[in-house]
Parts: C-alpha cells; structure tokens; sequence
C-alpha cells in the first residue's frame, strides 16, 4: 500500500505574558518605531517561571491530538524540533511524550534551528511513506527567552516563546505532504550561534561570564541568505510538486522579520495577501513560527479540500526548506484510521 502523510490536527500556544517593544525600551538602547520598521515585530510572548518548551508543547499537543480525534496511545512517534529543549538529556520529546501519556510511541528531539519544523515534518512523512509509522505527532517549541543575552540590542528584540504541533497520518488519498525539499550550509555556521554549554565549550564560570550561552547572530549576513534560499527552496518544493504559485492558496513563511518575508514574497511574484504575517505578535519563535502560523491560518480561512498551502523557512546552522500541503479530505483520512485500527477478523482453516 502506498501511503501519503496528511495533517489532520493542529494546535499551538503562546505563553501569557506579554513582552512590547515599549517593554524593551526600558531594558536595552532601543524604541518602538526601530524596530517596527526594521523586523515589524511590535510584542513577542516570554514563557513564565513555571513553563518549559516541554510543558508548553505538551498544551499545543493536546489541541493538536484533539482537533484529529486521537488519543495519545494511538500515536507511533513524536518528533520534537527545539533549539531550546528543556535539558540535553532526556529529549523533550521523551518529556512530551511522558506528559501526554503516549505510551505507545518512540520520540525523538531534533535540532535545525528555525527550519526545525520542515525537517521534522520532511522525517515524519517519510516514516509514514516507507510504512515505519501511521501516526505521528509533530511538534516544535522554543523558549529562546532563556537564551538570550538581555543585554544585546540586535538579538533579544527579535525573539519569541512558544509551541505548536501537527498530527500527521496516514492516507491513501492523493493529499497531504506533496513535496520536501531541505538544504543546509554549515561553513556559515558563525551567522547564528550559541556557542557554549556543548561539548566544544562546555559550561564553565568563563562562559557565563561571557554569556556565551545566549544566541549571537551576523543579522545582516543572515538577511541577504535567507531570502536567497527561501526563495530557491520554494520554486524546488513547487516543481517537485508540479505546482506553480497560482496554485497556492497562502504561503506560511518562518516568522523571521517581515522584511525578510516581503523580499521573499516579491522574489515568488506573489500578492502580499497570500503571504501570511503573524510577526508582528510573536516575534521570531523559531521552530514553532510555522507551525503557530499554519494554526491561526488555518481556524481563521477555512480550507476546503485539495487546497495547497507552501510553507518555507530558513534557519540556524545554515539551514532551510520548504514543503508543499494538499489539504487532506480529514473525515475520510479518520475513517481510514478507524477501518485500519478495527481488530481483524479471524480467518479459521479448516
Ligand atoms: N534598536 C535601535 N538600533 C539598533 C538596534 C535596536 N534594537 N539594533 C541595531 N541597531 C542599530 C545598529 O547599531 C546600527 O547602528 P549604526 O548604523 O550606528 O552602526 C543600525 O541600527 C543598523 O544596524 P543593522 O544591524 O545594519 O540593522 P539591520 O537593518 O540589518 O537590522 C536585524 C538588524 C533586524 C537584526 C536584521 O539584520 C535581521 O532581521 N536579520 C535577520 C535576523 C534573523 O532573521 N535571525 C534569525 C535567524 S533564524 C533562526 O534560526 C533563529
């Protein structure tokens, strides 16, 4: 049989409290109007004292689990894309997946940076084509508010905390992930980096001294290859999907900065209106900015069957990719979980 990966359920969650840009005015040499104009960013959420990627992915993967009528032990593998996981060991994706009571499921962490969703969603679909899973949670979160120097101007006023997570199944209909296409250069990997607290550099009293565990980025070198290789990566994950633009209903890019997003929307040839924008409330979440956007687009435009949504990123490392969706046909994608769950009949032999 072969099998296409669609999402049948999606969820997210941004922390409560509220961090303005008229908030960082008081911290660091900065003001609203730079950086509206420069990143378009106007507040961001920063996890309270109590959260951790781990506890605010778990809420988004209840919504997730819920919205596709799933309960945890259905699941076969949770894939968990963080730059800010809770701790080096255990995966946040082994925490996930104890919190949700997945007791059926492998889980596993990985690591690109902001392109972190597409590659756990380019792995996830491969599972489920070579016929390794059936059901898979896909989720990200960052609390990149812990790894920020609070101090530095050019970084903490761009990003954001939160999670979000799809349910991915799968399906014989012609529908859900069309199409991946994933690169990476990591001769780049000075762009953005945090540097101290792996096995290079590990935590000593020199390295928080120099807070070497919080991010440092080369903004400006980052700018010019994100829209490079957004761009590219999208006319890729098209071809390889036999779609042009004109087919697309929205584009869901990474939340990087707007202005990097509308470079990447004039260098496609698409109207603004097709290109979704939720920057301006979150900041740069990192993993979980596509699959927070893909949530809002989708509860806010109702998508009809065989519509084919474009998400693309770039990210840390240097890392990008994009995927082409073809909305799924999803109460036919449950009835075939539910026909592909029914206990087998015995087959008696005389
Ligand atoms: N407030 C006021 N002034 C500032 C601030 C600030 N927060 N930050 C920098 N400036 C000043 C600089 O000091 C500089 O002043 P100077 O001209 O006197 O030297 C001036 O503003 C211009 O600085 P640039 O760095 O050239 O500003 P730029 O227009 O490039 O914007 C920014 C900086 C917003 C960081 C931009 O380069 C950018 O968004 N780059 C991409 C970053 C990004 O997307 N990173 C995420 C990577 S994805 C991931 O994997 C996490």
């Amino acid at each position: 049989m072969n099998y296409n990966a669609a999402v049948t359920g999606w969820g997210w969650y941004s922390p409560a409290q509220v961090l303005s840009n008229h908030d960082l005015e008081q911290l660091v040499d900065t003001n609203d109007a730079w950086i509206q104009s420069r990143t378009g960013i106007r507040e961001r959420r920063i996890a309270g004292p109590g959260e951790t990627t781990s506890s605010m992915a778990t809420i988004a993967a209840r919504q997730a689990l819920e919205e596709a009528e799933l309960s945890a032990s259905d699941l076969d593998l949770i894939i968990c894309a963080t730059t800010t996981p809770d701790h080096l060991i255990p995966a946040t994706a082994c925490l996930i997946q104890h919190n949700l009571g997945a007791d059926r499921a492998a889980a596993f962490d990985l690591n690109t940076a902001c392109t972190g969703f597409l590659y756990a969603l380019a792995t996830g679909t491969q599972f489920i084509k070579a016929g390794g899973a059936k059901r898979i949670l896909v989720v990200a979160g960052e609390t990149l508010s812990r790894f920020m120097n609070w101090d530095d101007r050019s970084t903490c006023i761009l990003f954001g905390d939160g999670a979000a997570a799809v349910v991915l199944e799968a399906t014989t209909q012609s529908t859900g992930v069309l199409s991946t296409v994933l690169g990476s250069r990591g001769d780049v990997e000075q762009m953005l980096t945090i540097e101290a607290g792996g096995s290079a550099r590990p935590a000593s009293a020199e390295t928080v001294a120099e807070k070497a565990h919080c991010v440092r980025m080369r903004g400006n070198e980052i700018f010019k290859l994100a829209v490079r290789t957004m761009t590219q990566s999208a006319h890729e994950a098209l071809a390889k999907a036999g779609l042009t633009t004109d087919d697309l209903r929205a584009v869901i890019p990474h939340q990087a900065n707007l202005r990097i997003v509308t470079a990447t929307q004039e260098a496609l040839g698409l109207a603004s209106e097709r290109m979704f924008i939720n920057i301006d409330r979150y900041g740069n979440t990192g993993a979980c900015s596509i699959p927070i956007a893909l949530g809002e687009f989708v509860n806010a435009n109702p998508m009809e069957i065989g519509d084919h949504l474009l998400l693309v990123a770039f990210g840390g490392g240097l890392t990008w990719g994009a995927a082409v969706l073809r909305w799924a046909n999803i109460p036919a994608v449950k009835q075939e979980r539910l026909e592909s769950m029914r206990p087998k009949k015995l087959v008696r032999t005389a």
